[in-house]
């Protein structure tokens, strides 16, 4: 590879690639002027390309007038061509921290290929510059180390799943972009039809019927680095476009897809050199939200949740006891390490439990001195004290931080003080820890729109003896379904889809569908699961997360080469823009 960098070009080396071993060699560089300085009558320019940067040296007496006339006169992000020769660096002005650190090039000949304004912000790492701001000359901020790395990171590592499924016997197969509505859970992007006027094509929000189809094509193992749609709010870990590593296997359970996917993250993660113990945990989902309080837990650090319904029923604090009779939980975490805090720091996390649906949030502080401090205390007697600090293994120091609500709500709410307790007392979670989630339920129940809804998507496999409950219990439906956690993060999501033609209508009517709705939206589907459709499962992983979450960034925008914005826009380019008056008509569309 390195053999083709210097060809087909005009540069006979990168600015990253000379080392001592090239003193002597006269070579072409090619780049952009990244720092220039004037040293007493000669000129160093840090010339910088993809591969890394290298000082080159203007002496007056090796370059012409004029050359060293334009020398003098490049300034940030020029594009110049230098020829030189290479030459170790005195001693003293070794770089040890640049990779080219103990040479530098001494300039015979300058070309200048392109000027170029002042840049809107320093091409540095670690700059303050806004978002938006970065956003809209993204061209420049892709110049910065970092976001180069990041790209490259992101390559690498599509690449090596690529090599590991190639190797696995995967086909590649693109999949329409055209398509029509895929339910993931999100809204869809429509596009008008102009042959077909009143027509909408929807962009898939995964490819799963698709790779389904391919499956009943008899492809047998499938993969596609595939871009998907969803129309739904955005967040730091999602983009309104993204990326999955889309995969789908025939004839398999969900344990060979677990086992698969962890070879190929063995493979990739070698190649990056991260380190994973496996093979993964597999912990069941209702494990995951009673320990946890979320399907997604990061397993780095413990503060676990302690269920304390048995222990506070009947007591006389009447909102853990009222909680208790109507059928509620009382849970709560153990915040080692902030017993000493004040009344009013500990009634600020009030503000985090109440943002996610607590009607309040009761506190128990030990302080390191041997006190305790508490809004309810008295009410709990001392006896129910006794179990909860024995329940939750209390120690001077701690502070405990309590729910009780519905299960659910109670989930929510400790899996987020937790969180953000984490954060406050700084708990170290350095590296990556991965594990499955499986076994979610099949269905969930939609409060607003009071019917059942697909938990993972409505393809998913229902083990057998679940079956007879569709239709009386459906909310205890187990799924043959596994997300991929990682250090807190869905970083994919797969299961093992229904493959008979009954049992998919059944779930589909369980979703509310009529036979017409189900003829219409999913007809094709369910011809294909008649037409000997094999056993097939597969998973996705959400590629922009994955990358986001190695490269040690908080944003999958920072691994994205032309993100959007929290509103779905590109300052860049400025889309989503007005379309003309003909436009619309062409696609018989009247803007309300
Ligand atoms: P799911 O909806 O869980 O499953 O998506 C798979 C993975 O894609 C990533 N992801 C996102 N990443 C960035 N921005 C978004 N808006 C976004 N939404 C999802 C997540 C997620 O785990 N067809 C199924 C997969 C299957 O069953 O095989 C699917 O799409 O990392
Ligand atoms: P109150 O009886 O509403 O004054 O609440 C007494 C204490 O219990 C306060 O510290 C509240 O924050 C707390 N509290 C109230 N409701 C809940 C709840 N659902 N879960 C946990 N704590 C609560």
């Amino acid at each position: 590879m390195s053999d083709f960098l210097n060809a087909y070009c005009m540069h006979t080396s990168t600015c990253g690639q000379l080392r001592l071993a090239d003193e002597g060699r006269d070579v072409t560089l090619t780049g952009w002027v990244w720092h220039n300085r004037d040293h007493g009558g000669l000129i160093f320019v840090d010339l910088r390309d993809r591969a890394g940067y290298t000082q080159v040296v203007f002496d007056p007496d090796c370059v012409t007038e004029e050359e060293f006339h334009a020398a003098e006169h490049l300034a940030r992000e020029f594009v110049i061509e230098v020829t030189g020769t290479v030459r170790a660096r005195g001693e003293g002005s070794v770089n040890p921290h640049m990779a080219t650190g103990e040479i530098e090039v001494l300039a015979h000949s300058l070309k200048v290929l392109n000027t170029s304004v002042t840049p809107p912000f320093a091409i540095e790492d670690g700059i303050e510059t806004d978002e938006l701001t970065r956003m809209k000359w993204r061209y420049m901020d892709l110049r910065r180390p970092e976001m180069l790395a990041n790209l490259k990171l992101r390559h690498t590592v599509a690449h090596a799943i690529r090599c590991a499924l190639d190797e696995r016997g995967f086909m590649e197969v693109e999949t329409p972009i055209l398509a029509n509505s895929t339910p993931e859970g999100a809204r869809d992007y429509l596009v008008p039809s102009r042959p077909n006027p009143g027509s909408f094509y929807a962009l898939p929000q995964s490819p799963q019927q698709f790779k389904q189809m391919l499956m009943v094509g008899g492809i047998e193992r499938y993969y596609q680095i595939a871009r998907c749609f969803r129309d739904e709010d955005l967040r730091a870990d999602r983009q309104p476009e993204f990326t999955q590593v889309d995969i789908e296997m025939s004839f398999v359970t969900a344990d060979d897809v677990m086992t698969m996917m962890e070879d190929v993250f063995k493979e990739v993660f070698a190649q990056i050199g991260v380190e994973q113990d496996f093979p993964l945990q597999r912990m069941p989902w209702k494990e995951a939200m009673d320990r946890f309080g979320c399907d997604r837990p990061d397993v780095r650090f413990g503060m676990e949740l302690v269920d304390l319904t048995d222990i506070v029923r009947g007591c006389g604090f009447g909102v853990f006891s009222k909680a208790v009779e109507a059928g509620n939980v009382v849970k709560a975490i153990n915040a080692k390490g902030a017993g000493d805090w004040s009344r009013g720091d500990i009634e600020k996390l009030a503000d985090v439990a109440a943002a996610n649906g607590a009607k309040g949030m009761a506190w128990i502080a030990y302080t390191t001195d041997g006190k305790e401090k508490s809004p309810i205390i008295k009410f709990l007697g001392d006896e129910v004290h006794a179990k909860i600090k024995e329940a939750m293994n209390v120690e001077p120091g701690d502070l405990l931080l309590f729910a009780a609500d519905t299960f659910d709500t109670a989930s929510a709410v400790l899996a987020a003080l937790r969180l953000h307790m984490a954060d406050l007392l700084g708990i170290e979670r350095k590296g990556h820890k991965l594990l499955w989630v499986v076994d979610f339920p099949m269905f969930k129940y939609d409060e607003d729109e009071k019917k059942y809804a697909a938990e993972h998507h409505p393809f998913t496999m229902i083990p057998e003896e679940d079956w007879d409950k569709i239709e009386s219990d459906p909310m205890a439906c187990s799924s043959y379904s596994y997300d991929i956690v990682m250090d807190g993060f869905e970083a994919g999501g797969g299961s093992i889809r229904i493959h008979n033609a009954e049992l998919q209508k059944r779930v589909l009517h369980r979703l509310g569908l009529s036979d017409d709705e189900i003829e219409e939206r999913f007809g094709h589907l369910i011809h294909a699961l008649e037409l000997g459709a094999p056993p097939h499962g597969g998973i996705a992983l959400g590629l922009d997360r994955l990358i986001m979450l190695l490269a040690g960034r908080d944003s999958i925008r920072d691994v994205i080469a032309f993100p959007k914005t929290s509103s779905a826009s590109d300052p860049m380019t400025g889309a989503p823009n007005a379309v003309s008056a003909k436009q619309l008509k062409e696609v018989s569309l009247r803007l309300l």
